[in-house]
């Protein structure tokens, strides 16, 4: 198999290194570079996975580098193809993600800036919550153009609405396909028009108060993660949902994916990051998708797009 190119996570929490483990486990790639402020952690994490080579079949190399904010360390991240930023802190039991803005907003915007100078040509998939934001902001702090910097967030919000959907009906997830679009919070638009099961619609299953059961349940699927864990939040979705997005960019396979991406004109929408399908391959984010939405959906993303819109506003002087 050959392998190409250099992926960097940033960030050794849960989320960072599990990212990291996935990508490396791909296969795909020549080296996954794991950072993190906490000294010795990222090359601890590397050493271990490395020493898992053998046992599940992988050649990737993994490199642990320690990292300042000052900028120290990313020497070891020169020249990514695709950097996937985790830094920052998560939600405690009871926070929303907006809670995280302004701690977040520091770190998020001091990355973006090293990451830059040393992989100039990188595409960026953000992580970091609060989400639409904090992707806003390292395009700003990066100068990357909007293309070369997307957010994770549809993928997973998905994932958990086609495993409630599944989980409810107890049928494979194969067989259900999910959307959601808007924000990764409160307005999160779920897209039940585009939601299937083996083909036909999810209407057909389930009743409308039983499916708005299950899209307040993904609204809140962080949320009750989080009050479970009662220390960090998930990250065995969320790092599933980046590693997948990060494979179809060095891969250039143009997959269609729900993914936070500047919109510039679609549904009738301009100048702001919000979760839209996309096309992504090795530029970034290839094309954003319009897809058929019902008047009331469409409704709800145009509100989720100011929402998001009057936040990222503020970002720049964070
Ligand atoms: C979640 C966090 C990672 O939704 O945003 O679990």
């Amino acid at each position: 198999m050959s392998r190409s190119g250099k992926v960097t996570v940033v960030g050794a929490g849960f989320y960072g290194s599990t990212t990291a483990l996935r990508l490396a486990e791909y296969d795909i790639f020549e080296t996954v570079v794991l950072t993190d402020i906490v000294e010795g952690k990222p090359e601890g994490l590397a050493l271990d996975i490395n020493q898992s080579r053998s046992i599940e079949g992988f050649e990737t190399k993994v490199v642990g580098a320690t990292t300042t904010a000052d900028g120290k360390g990313y020497e070891a991240t020169a020249n990514s193809d695709v950097v996937v930023i985790t830094a920052g802190l998560p939600r405690k039991p009871g926070m929303s993600r907006m809670d995280l803005i302004g701690v977040n907003a520091g770190i998020v915007r001091g990355v973006a800036e090293n990451i830059a100078k040393h992989s100039p040509n990188a595409v960026l998939i953000v992580v970091s919550n609060p989400l639409d934001e904090m992707t806003a902001l390292a395009q700003i702090a990066s100068k990357f153009p909007h293309q070369r910097v997307m957010g994770q967030a549809g993928m997973l919000d998905t994932a958990r609405f086609t495993h409630f959907v599944a989980e409810k009906l107890n049928v494979l997830v194969a067989s259900v396909k999910t959307l959601t679009l808007g924000s990764h919070g409160d307005t999160m638009v779920p897209v039940p028009s585009r939601c299937t099961v083996d083909g036909k619609p999810l209407s057909e299953k389930l009743s409308a108060s039983e499916i708005e059961e299950l899209v307040t349940r993904t609204r809140n699927g962080g949320a009750e993660v989080v009050a479970l864990l009662k220390t960090g939040s998930a990250y065995y979705a969320p790092s599933a949902a980046a590693a997948r997005m990060a494979r179809a960019v060095i891969k250039d396979t143009g997959e269609v994916m729900p993914v936070c991406a500047w919109v510039d004109g679609e549904y009738g929408i301009s100048g702001v990051y919000l979760g839209v399908e996309a096309e992504i391959g090795r530029t970034g984010i290839k094309k954003v998708v319009e897809g058929n939405l019902t008047a009331s959906e469409l409704t709800e993303l145009k509100v989720a797009a100011e929402a998001v819109r009057s936040k990222q506003a503020d970002v720049k002087d964070l």
